[in-house]
């Protein structure tokens, strides 16, 4: 399989919803209006996986510019939270907000190429942006695992931060790379 990285479009969010369900549990769940909102405040850091042949995407990952004066913590890291009174183009701080593949297509390198890919345009194109920042689950250890090989340090913990439907919560895991 030939997989490329392109820019996501607005045309693009029912495929992106497809991955978002497959990736996460309801509860933590983002929705496709967010999705949207997401692409029109900062479509340059909203990346897809696509089949070169098929064109079917298998993998998104997405961002926002944070100023520096934004802090980090769990209100502003809030999923749902708005991309458009979030992003701005000349922030410091480089929020990844979400990133999943369809479970047929991993352990194929794909996140890792879209992690890359986007690490490396907002490193070209918004130099001033040079704090990485993310949350993940404590229960998310493909996640975890290749954001530590990319340099991800753990920075604190925020309690029950999720909350899966029905399930217990699970602590979301802070993590930044200078
Ligand atoms: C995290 C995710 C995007 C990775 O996608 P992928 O296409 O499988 O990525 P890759 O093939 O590049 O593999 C990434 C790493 O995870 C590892 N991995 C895969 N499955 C694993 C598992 N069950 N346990 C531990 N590590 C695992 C791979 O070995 C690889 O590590 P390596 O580079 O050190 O070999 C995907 O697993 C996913 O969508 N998970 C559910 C949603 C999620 O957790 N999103 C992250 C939000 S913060």
């Amino acid at each position: 399989m030939n997989v490329i990285c392109r820019t996501a479009l607005p045309s693009d969010t029912d495929a992106i919803m497809r991955i978002e369900e497959a990736a996460f549990l309801p509860g933590l769940r983002e929705e496709k209006e967010l999705y949207e909102k997401r692409i029109r405040a900062f479509p340059e850091g909203f990346l897809l996986a696509e089949d070169a042949e098929t064109k079917e995407i298998g993998g998104y990952i997405c961002s926002e510019l944070w100023r520096e004066d934004r802090p980090v913590c769990s209100e502003t890291l809030a999923l749902g939270h708005d991309p458009e009174e979030a992003h701005d183009y000349n922030g410091t701080q480089f929020y990844i907000t979400s990133f999943g593949t369809l479970p047929s297509w991993r352990g194929r390198k794909v996140g890792s190429l879209l992690l890359d890919t986007l690490e490396k345009k907002i490193a070209e194109n918004y130099p001033k942006a040079t704090l990485g920042v993310l949350i993940v689950s404590e229960k998310w250890t493909a996640a975890r695992r290749l954001y530590e090989r990319r340099g991800f340090k753990e920075k604190g913990r925020i309690i029950d931060f999720f909350t899966p439907t029905g399930l217990p919560a699970e602590d979301a895991i802070l993590m930044m790379k200078p």
